[in-house]
């Protein structure tokens, strides 16, 4: 099978680090374009990846078979009229990983549905970590125009970087950026608090330090290597008695449960509240 052409619009953190991804999964430089307005930013990217750059869109997704939208929210909808034309010539798979942009949004920009054959659309919520290809995305396909073929080579692009999961109903992707799209930080923060606790009770801030990553490492790296949920590895390295029951019951009575449903709930509202602006931008 041909290989696909993949061409991206936006060279930053995501784009840069899909295609340090595409390019370690052994995809051919030769297949992948990037376009972006920084001259230095496209020529870190054509020295470390020997992908094609350039500063115009519309020739950077020409011939495209599948075109990554990674500009931030505030430009999106400008990129999309600039190369409209093209889309709808030549009917590229549209892959978004901006945050908050709803397909119906995009497809009102694209053209509407209905006329003739129609760009497919798929969204994607990717994370952080993909920066070090331990990321985790959730995609979306909007329904009626995206069809297998276009959903394998979407999920290759996000799989190249971390894991993938399809949602079948939109609404849920406020729900993921709110589990994973924000995730890390909630990760960070209680990664911080257990390592100022540590240093508090009398550790060295360098072994505080070591010690709290290597144990969210591990317990991680535990939890995905298992078939077993996470309440049951819990249950089995508390013992009846002994200290992590006394932690666990502590976290338990401050009603640890109650503040990450709110924090998570809080998340994806905003994230709601994020996608309606840009649906009326
Ligand atoms: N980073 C994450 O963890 C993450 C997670 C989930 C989703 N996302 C989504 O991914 C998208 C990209 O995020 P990012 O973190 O990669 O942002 P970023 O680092 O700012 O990258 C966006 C790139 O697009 C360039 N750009 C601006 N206008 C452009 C145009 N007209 N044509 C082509 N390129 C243009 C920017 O250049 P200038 O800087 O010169 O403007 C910048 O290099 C965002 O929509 C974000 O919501 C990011």
């Amino acid at each position: 099978m041909r290989e696909q052409i993949f061409a991206f619009i936006g060279g930053g953190n995501m784009g840069r680090c899909l295609v340090g991804g595409l390019i370690g999964d052994g995809h051919p430089c030769e297949h992948l374009r990037v376009s972006d307005p920084d001259p230095e930013r496209l020529q870190v990217l054509h020295e470390r990846f020997g992908v094609r750059t350039g500063n115009d869109n519309r020739s950077t997704i020409a011939g495209a078979d599948v075109v990554i939208l990674a500009v931030k929210p505030q430009v999106v909808r400008a990129v999309v009229e600039d190369v409209v034309e093209t889309l709808r010539a030549q009917r590229p798979l549209v892959l978004s990983i901006v945050a908050g942009l709803h397909t119906g949004v995009l497809r009102k920009w694209i053209g509407p549905k209905g006329i003739g054959p129609e760009v497919p659309i798929v969204r994607a919520m990717p994370n952080t970590p993909a920066l070090v290809r331990s990321g985790a995305a959730a995609l979306y396909a909007e329904a009626g125009s995206v069809g297998r073929g276009h959903r394998d080579s979407a999920e290759s692009i996000l799989r190249a970087v971390g894991s993938t999961v399809w949602v079948e109903d939109e609404a849920l992707m406020d729900t993921v950026t709110a589990l994973s799209g924000s995730g890390p930080a909630y990760f960070f923060l209680l990664m911080e608090l257990i390592e100022r606790a540590g240093v508090s009770m009398g550790l060295a801030p360098e072994s505080a330090r070591l010690l709290t990553l290597q144990t969210a490492f591990g317990a991680a790296k535990m939890a995905l290597e298992s078939e077993t949920p996470a309440a049951v590895l819990r249950a089995q390295v508390t013992s009846p008695g002994g200290t992590t029951e006394q932690a666990i019951k502590t976290f338990q009575d401050c009603g640890i449960e109650s503040i990450v449903t709110r924090a998570l709930r809080a998340a994806e509202a905003r994230s709601r509240e994020l996608g309606a602006c840009l649906g009326e931008s």
